[in-house]
């Protein structure tokens, strides 16, 4: 008996930590952080909307293509702490591309954002500029969940990139590495890692 009852403790210590760690993934207090703005260097431009930057000014860890796709450098700027480099557009710069996709590269106002609400990959610098923390949250993927009515067919390296007819996703909620085809068989898009984010 005496040992059934350890044990039965025990399984609710167990449950006990388990939901405490579930529930309240980052105990972040409900504060409002006294930041000036983040930096969350993302991928921005397209051939059709050039970014104005230039190697310099770019961030370390995305890379610079021009409008033909022609790779041009990899940023130089770490986000922590950004050099002092000249502001000009280089024109042969026409967008980047960054391990995280869409959403501000520049976020400011920062609103209510604190180092633990703050997400990883963001830099959080006070309002005199001084780097104050990188985030400490996840950041949610903001997909939505419709079916893409284009997608014809998907292949994932999970399912040994066999076919999978009638599903429902989107070229947001697609798993990493997954390929989109439509009727056509032309690819849509391809799934992003799921770490990072698009928060339109
Ligand atoms: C692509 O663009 C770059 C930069 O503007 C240029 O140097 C290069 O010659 C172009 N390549 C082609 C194939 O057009």
């Amino acid at each position: 008996m005496a040992v059934y009852k350890v044990n039965f403790l025990a399984h609710l210590l167990v449950l006990g930590m388990f939901l405490l760690v579930s529930t309240d993934v980052k105990g972040c207090t409900k504060e409002c952080g006294n930041l000036g703005y983040g930096i969350c260097p993302r991928s921005e431009g397209s051939p059709e909307n050039p970014i104005c930057t230039n190697c310099c000014s770019g961030y370390k860890g995305c890379n610079y293509y021009s409008a033909n796709g022609t790779f041009i450098c990899e940023g130089q700027s770490d986000p922590k702490n950004p050099k002092g480099c000249p502001r000009n557009c280089d024109a042969k710069i026409a967008y980047s591309k960054c391990s995280r996709s869409k959403g501000k590269t520049i976020i400011y106002p920062t609103g209510c954002t604190t180092c633990c609400t703050g997400y990883k990959g963001c830099y959080y610098f006070d309002i005199d500029g001084k780097f104050v923390c990188e985030g400490e949250s996840i950041e949610p993927k903001g997909c939505t969940q419709e079916c893409d009515p284009r997608v014809a067919y998907m292949t994932c390296p999970s399912s040994g990139l066999a076919k999978l007819n009638q599903v429902c996703v989107n070229c947001c909620t697609a798993g990493e590495g997954c390929k989109l085809y439509d009727h056509d068989g032309s690819l849509l898009c391809t799934g992003e890692p799921q770490s990072y984010i698009s928060a339109a």
